[in-house]
């Protein structure tokens, strides 16, 4: 089943537990937790408290997007009882096959995610102790971008290396996601699709979020 993991970057921040609810309301399956350092990306937007601060709030589990330097030195601040994936860069990790594995350790499901410009071919020896992988739309570092088209091709791709080789981790996107392409994307065979503007910018959250499931085809 397909899930929408709805970014908390484009939350009004300043009511971060009502909004949380409200994609909750409207049948958002993850929280997608962006975290910027300012040097992985020009951008820096929260840490590991304000995750935390949301577990009373939501019973939704945490997707954590790691765009920073030195994920290691972090990884066990993100974990909770709610902490489903945490995901670091691959561009970011020399010891990524370590990182995974430290990731696994820790108690969460290890992603690792590719930026635009990084092809699949980068991923190829993690594969199998990965859980999920992250294919970049955007560059990261902020919301509201427009969708790189191309990156639809790398999930197409990377399904058919998924099958080939047997493996069984979660295909995601981030970047760009909206009402309009939202269907592409899912039929390109994307199992979690991130929306962080085209959730949190809408003036009734909860509808817009049942509106992406509904154009995804997401059922049930
Ligand atoms: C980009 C972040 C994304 C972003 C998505 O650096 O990783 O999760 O917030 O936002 P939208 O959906 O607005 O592109
Ligand atoms: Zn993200």
């Amino acid at each position: 089943m397909i899930q929408l993991a709805p970014s908390i970057l484009s939350a009004d921040f300043s009511q971060l537990g009502q909004q949380v609810s409200c994609i909750e309301e409207g049948g958002a399956h993850l929280i997608h937790v962006d975290v910027m350092d300012g040097h992985f990306v020009p951008n820096i937007s929260f840490g590991a408290a304000v995750m935390k601060s949301l577990t009373g709030k939501t019973a939704l589990p945490f997707d954590v997007h790691l765009m920073i330097e030195h994920p290691d030195d972090y990884i066990e601040d993100f974990i909770t009882p709610q902490t489903e994936y945490i995901t670091v860069h691959q561009e970011a990790c020399v010891h990524l096959h370590r990182t995974l594995q430290h990731i696994r350790a820790a108690g969460a499901k290890a992603g690792v995610s590719i930026n635009p410009a990084t092809p699949l071919c980068m991923l190829e020896e993690v594969l199998e102790v990965a859980d999920l992988i992250l294919i970049m739309s955007v560059n990261p570092g902020f919301g509201g971008q427009k969708m790189i088209p191309a990156c639809l091709g790398k999930i197409e791709q990377l399904k058919r290396i998924r099958e080939e080789k047997g493996l069984d981790f979660q295909i995601e996107i981030d970047g760009g996601v909206n009402l309009d392409n939202i269907g592409r994307v899912a039929q390109a065979g994307t199992d979690i699709i991130v929306a962080g503007s085209a959730a949190f910018g809408a003036e009734d959250i909860p509808g817009r979020v049942r509106d992406l499931i509904s154009r995804a085809g997401i059922n049930g």
